[in-house]
């Protein structure tokens, strides 16, 4: 571990009652970090986040958040450490506006303006929709909003869970510039779980191929042969 740490693992096991899902994984990011984390179907990757966001408790080994022992916390207590995690199942509460749906991110409704305004400039169409229902969005609109909630507290550490899922090419290149944009302006960490290749290697500087909950493979993003290394673990 080191002072710029954000998410340290070690030996981390977790899955459901006697199975494990998640075998041993050592994991580390650092500040301003973007790590993918790559894999076939349940292989393990949302159990992963969801023990780091404390939906799960582990079964054995450790794991530290900026430097602090968080294995047990309570996903309320975590979100606090300006840990914003979005998750694959749909997040949004549909009935709720665009606006409701923001606000709920954040700890007081007078952060909302202040909030807001740093994060419009991002996503042009949410100024016009903020009184709409959430579900009435468009299934693209619907992720975006995902992005913007997570992104309104401007947090230290964002997980993500395969976002781009049904996206159209335009908006996944969108969200790309979008994760760098706040990567870079601000020094924010990412986990990022992907099914998307291209999009995830673009995103990430890191990437991590989880197998049978293990890292079956890992590397810098920008190293040549990168992409086909992942795809070795991909393909059927
Ligand atoms: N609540 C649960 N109870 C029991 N088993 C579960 C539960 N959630 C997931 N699993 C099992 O754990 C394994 C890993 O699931 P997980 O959702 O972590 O995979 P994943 O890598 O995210 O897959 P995908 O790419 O399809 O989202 C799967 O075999 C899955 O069936
Ligand atoms: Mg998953």
């Amino acid at each position: 571990m080191t002072a710029q740490s954000v998410i340290d693992v070690s030996g981390l096991y977790s899955g459901y009652g006697e199975a494990m899902v998640v075998k041993g994984i050592d994991l580390t990011l650092h500040r301003g970090e973007a790590v993918a984390l790559l894999g076939k179907n349940g292989m393990g990757k949302s159990t992963l986040l969801k023990t780091l966001m404390g939906y799960i408790r582990p079964a054995q080994g450790d794991i530290r958040l900026f430097g602090e022992p968080v294995g047990g916390v309570a996903p309320n207590r975590i979100a606090r450490k300006d840990v914003a995690y979005i998750p694959q199942e749909k997040a949004l509460f549909q009935d709720l506006t665009v606006k409701e749906n923001l606000k709920l991110a954040l700890m007081r409704d007078r952060d909302f303006a202040p909030g807001f305004a740093q994060i419009e400039g991002l996503f042009p169409f949410l100024a016009q929709r903020l009184e709409q229902k959430a579900g009435t969005l468009s299934g693209g609109e619907q992720k975006m909003l995902l992005v913007a909630r997570a992104l309104i507290r401007r947090p230290k550490l964002i997980l993500i869970d395969e976002i781009t899922e049904g996206m159209q090419p335009s908006v996944v290149e969108r969200l790309c510039t979008i994760l760098t944009h706040e990567r870079e302006a601000h020094g924010t960490s990412m986990l990022i779980v992907e099914q998307h290749l291209d999009f995830a290697l673009a995103v990430a500087n890191r990437y991590a191929v989880l197998e049978l909950g293990e890292i079956a493979t890992s590397g810098e993003t920008t190293q040549t042969g990168a992409s086909a290394n992942v795809a070795r673990y991909l393909s059927l």
